[in-house]
Parts: C-alpha cells; structure tokens; sequence
C-alpha cells in the first residue's frame, strides 16, 4: 500500500512532543491566567497540535473558546504560491478579546502575515502566535511566533496533523519526508 520510493526519516518522537506540548500549555496558562482565551486553530494543519494543546491547558485557570479558520496557500505540490486567500472565516467575534492563533508550522511566513493582519484588523484586545514547528532558515517575511515548540530545519516535515498532499496527518511523531 505504501510507496515504496517515499522515505520517512523520524525527527520529534511523541514523548518529546507531549512533553513539549505540555510546557507551552504551562507558558500560555500562566500568561493567560484568569482570562478568556479565544484559540484560533489554522485549518487543516493545526488540529491535532491544537487537540493536544486545549487539553493540556484545561489544568489551568483560564476560560477558553476555540474557533478555526482555514487559509490556503499550496496547491497539491510542496511549494507555496506565497498568496494567501481566506477560505473559511472565524466564525465568532474577535473584537476585545485575547487571541491565540494556533498553527502547525511557520514556514516562509505568508500564512501567518496574512492571517495576523486580518485578525489585528477586527480589534481583538492582544494577539499572539503560538506554533508547533518553527522553519525559520526558510522565512521570507519577518515574523516570529510567540510560543514555538520546536525549530526544525529546512525538510518537508510530515505528522502529527502535517501532510504531504493529504497524507501522514494521523503519525503520532514528526518525520522528515524525502
Ligand atoms: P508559510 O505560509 O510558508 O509559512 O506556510 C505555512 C503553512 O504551510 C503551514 O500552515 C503548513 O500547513 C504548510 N507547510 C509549510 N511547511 C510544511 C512542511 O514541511 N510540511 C507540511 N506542511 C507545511
Ligand atoms: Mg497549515
């Protein structure tokens, strides 16, 4: 079933992203603390760290509200078109509230520059960045999360929620595709 030309090299094993996961959850919760939150998750990529992430912060004193937009900039390939267009909207105001987008990996930056302006655009009271995976070598825009879990470097990563044309989202590590 599998291709047998694809190769997968592992990078980040489930314990050092649970353990990982775990410590921003400490970092946003403390941060946060008393607030309420509103996590804007980036659709597809995001949804497996985000799962993790919202139940990891629970042990903390914070009210929560998740919502998701969803931003394409890829066709089918591995290369970014560096045009992102706005495919599903948050569906709940954002206007005076705190708010966390969440996001798998910040790769050239075109995804997080566009979502960043439009959201600063709707009034929120503070917005931040929190993503899994951090190719910063590959940054063509200068931004910076506020919460990264990992720098990686410059390789087609796949797992836990990322994919290469649809595939390997269910992994439970991170690997590097090649
Ligand atoms: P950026 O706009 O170039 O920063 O791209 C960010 C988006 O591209 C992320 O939300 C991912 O969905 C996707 N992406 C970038 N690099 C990778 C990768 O190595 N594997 C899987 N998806 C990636
Ligand atoms: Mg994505």
């Amino acid at each position: 079933m599998m291709n047998s030309n694809i190769k997968l090299k592992p990078l980040i094993t489930e314990k050092e992203i649970k353990q990982r996961v775990a410590a921003l959850a400490e970092e946003i919760g403390t941060q946060f603390s008393g607030n309420t939150l509103m996590i804007v998750g980036l659709l597809n990529g995001s949804f497996i760290f985000l799962a993790d992430l919202v139940r990891q912060l629970n042990s903390y004193h914070l009210h929560l509200i998740v919502d998701f937009m969803r931003i394409t900039s890829y066709g089918s390939n591995t290369v970014t078109s560096g045009k992102p267009t706005l495919c599903q909207d948050v569906s709940i105001n954002v206007k005076e509230r705190h708010v966390l987008i969440v996001d798998d990996i910040l790769d050239t930056g075109y995804t997080l520059e566009f979502v960043v302006n439009y959201l600063k655009a709707l009034d929120p009271f503070s917005l931040s960045v929190c993503v899994l995976l951090d190719k910063s070598e590959r940054r063509q825009i200068d931004i910076r999360a506020d919460y990264v879990g990992f720098t990686v470097p410059d390789a087609f990563i796949v797992g836990y929620g990322l994919d290469c044309d649809g595939r390997f989202r269910e992994m439970p590590d991170i690997a590097v595709l090649s």
